[in-house]
């Protein structure tokens, strides 16, 4: 029946729409991640002991990372952080042991879960905002 085939096309339309709908939600629906809230937490367990003034990290690169402003102006060659820029900020290149392994942070000891190393992405992604 022509009629039959008309509403099952029609069905199968609606179907592919909700599908289309749902996979883009969740393709777009990102959570905004904040500085204070989830980042600097991660950092200050993982790194600021040896990243603060004094610190054995901070004698051998110049990174500070007590602070939001620390993080951003990186080591004595410059900037980790680009905000918007994940394939080369530092940061992120060193915690996911991108580089060579023997430099991943942090220095000799368990690497980040990968949470929070997703976060630390998506921070960046997001612009690295000092929110
Ligand atoms: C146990 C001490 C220690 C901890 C914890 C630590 N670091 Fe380091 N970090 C070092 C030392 C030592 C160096 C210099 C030697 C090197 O580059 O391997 C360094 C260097 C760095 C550099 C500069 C690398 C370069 O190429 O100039 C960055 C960026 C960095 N650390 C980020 C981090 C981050 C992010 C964390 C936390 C996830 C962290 N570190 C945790 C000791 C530490």
């Amino acid at each position: 029946m022509p009629n039959n085939s008309k509403s099952r096309a029609r069905i199968a339309l609606v179907f592919a729409a909700t599908v289309l709908a749902g996979w883009s939600d969740a393709a777009f629906a990102e959570e905004a991640v904040s500085w204070k809230l989830d980042v600097q937490p991660i950092l200050q367990a993982r790194c600021v002991e040896c990243h603060k003034p004094g610190g054995q990290g901070w004698e051998a690169s110049g990174l500070d990372m007590t602070s939001y402003k620390g993080l951003m102006t990186g080591t004595k060659h410059g900037p980790i952080v680009i905000p918007g820029d994940t394939l080369s900020s530092n940061l992120l290149v060193l915690v996911e042991g991108r580089a060579d392994p023997k430099v991943r942070m942090p220095h000799g000891q368990r690497p980040l879960l990968k949470q929070q190393i997703d976060i630390i992405r998506l921070w960046i992604k997001q612009g690295a905002k000092d929110n």
